[in-house]
């Protein structure tokens, strides 16, 4: 009778976490406007991505690492891919061109931003080998190029992280979109 008690109250605890973290995931990141972001990001992409020149590798990988993320991974692949910006990319990167800087300053400002409010709900947001995984290799890529390279690649793929942010946290981007 108590180990069914037991068992049953591991389970509803279980359930509740679920919805918790499904829940608390949507809380966490509905404060940002991530069509702000993406229109900081418009503003410069072509000028970022004309600087990269290497057109034949990637750092995002997103096939090897983005897609076909699982739901229970993206808070934990969320959290890494915004410390692998804030402290590797944003850092790293050396702009000249005051409109532009003055464009990746707002995204990285978002970010931390966005890092803080997950940061709310960290004990929810478990990291699984799948996402650690899938981490390293994007920051293994970054590690094989010329630092400054890495930095303008990694910065022209925003598109890419910004695009699975926004398709990985649905409802979360409806509830800021505005009216168009
Ligand atoms: C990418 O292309 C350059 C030349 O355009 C070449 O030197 C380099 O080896 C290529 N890298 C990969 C990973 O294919
Ligand atoms: C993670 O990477 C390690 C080492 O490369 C590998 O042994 C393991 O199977 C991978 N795990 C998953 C879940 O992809």
């Amino acid at each position: 009778m108590k180990a069914q008690c037991v068992s049953l109250c591991l389970l509803g605890t279980t359930l509740w976490l679920c919805s918790a973290h499904a829940r608390g995931l949507r809380t966490c990141l509905i404060s940002t406007n991530l069509r702000l972001i993406e229109e900081s990001f418009r503003g410069i992409k072509q000028a970022i991505q004309a600087k990269d020149t290497l057109q034949n590798v990637t750092i995002l990988s997103p096939s090897e690492t983005l897609h076909g993320m699982k739901a229970l991974d993206v808070c934990c692949m969320t959290k890494n891919l915004l410390a692998f910006y804030v402290d590797r990319v944003f850092k790293d990167h050396q702009e000249l061109d005051p409109r532009i800087l003055r464009k990746i300053s707002s995204i990285a400002n978002s970010f931390l931003y966005m890092q803080k409010t997950l940061q709310q709900c960290q004990r929810l947001c478990h990291c699984r080998q799948e996402a650690t995984n899938a981490t390293r290799i994007i920051h293994d890529n970054y590690a094989q190029l010329e630092v400054r390279s890495a930095a303008i690649k990694s910065l022209g793929e925003l598109d890419i992280f910004l695009a699975w942010i926004e398709k990985n946290h649905q409802g979360t981007s409806a509830a800021s979109r505005p009216e168009t």
